[in-house]
């Protein structure tokens, strides 16, 4: 693993918080009335960002954190809740925005997720970074990569979402690439201009 890439990575526990605040900002652009096309192109996005977010976590994050604690009980109940965040997204998907049943599904994603995400935020991101302060670059740094790999692979999903989408598109926040992208590119620039020094 590159020394350098996780030194210029954001650690994991920040990352993840970029991803909640990109799917937060994406559930409250919802609104009931927008338009059919608008709709399905937004929830589309939220799907797809959470589908790579809860899939990073459960390959990289959580055992990463259970190898240092494996009685954390919100740690337990996270794999149940993402699975069943997933099956109202496999709902989703299996319906369109003129569905009665669409909002009430969708809405009823984002209570589930507004709840596991603040299970996190309170307890997990400050357990790890109580417990595993010396590896939140390097798990940052290969969870930045297979993000990059995540993302190929939803590519077309995500670019039918930025076809139908609106000019602040939630689709780019979906991907969680500019946030991280941003932030390497300032962390690059710091090096750089301290190399110069
Ligand atoms: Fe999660
Ligand atoms: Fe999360």
């Amino acid at each position: 693993m590159s020394t350098l890439l996780s030194k210029l990575s954001p650690s994991i526990t920040d990352m993840i918080r970029m991803d909640h605040s990109q799917v937060l900002e994406t559930f409250h652009q919802f609104r009931s009335g927008m338009s059919i096309a608008k709709k399905e192109a937004l929830v589309g996005s939220a799907c797809v960002a959470l589908e790579i977010h809860t899939q990073l976590e459960e390959e990289i994050f959580y055992p990463a954190l259970r190898e240092l604690a494996s009685d954390i009980e919100v740690l337990e109940k996270s794999f149940p809740e993402h699975a069943e965040m997933h099956r109202q997204i496999t709902r989703l998907r299996s319906m369109t925005a003129i569905d009665p049943d669409y909002d009430p599904t969708f809405l009823e994603l984002v209570r589930d997720a507004l709840h596991h995400v603040a299970d996190e935020e309170t307890t997990l991101l400050p357990a790890a970074e109580r417990l595993m302060p010396e590896r939140l670059g390097e798990l940052g740094a290969q969870m930045m990569r297979r993000r990059a790999q995540l993302l190929t692979a939803h590519a077309g999903e995500i670019m039918s979402s930025t076809v139908r989408s609106f000019p602040e598109s939630a689709a780019v926040m979906a991907s969680g690439a500019v946030g991280a992208g941003a932030y390497l590119m300032q962390q690059a620039s710091g090096w750089v201009s301290r190399g110069r020094r």
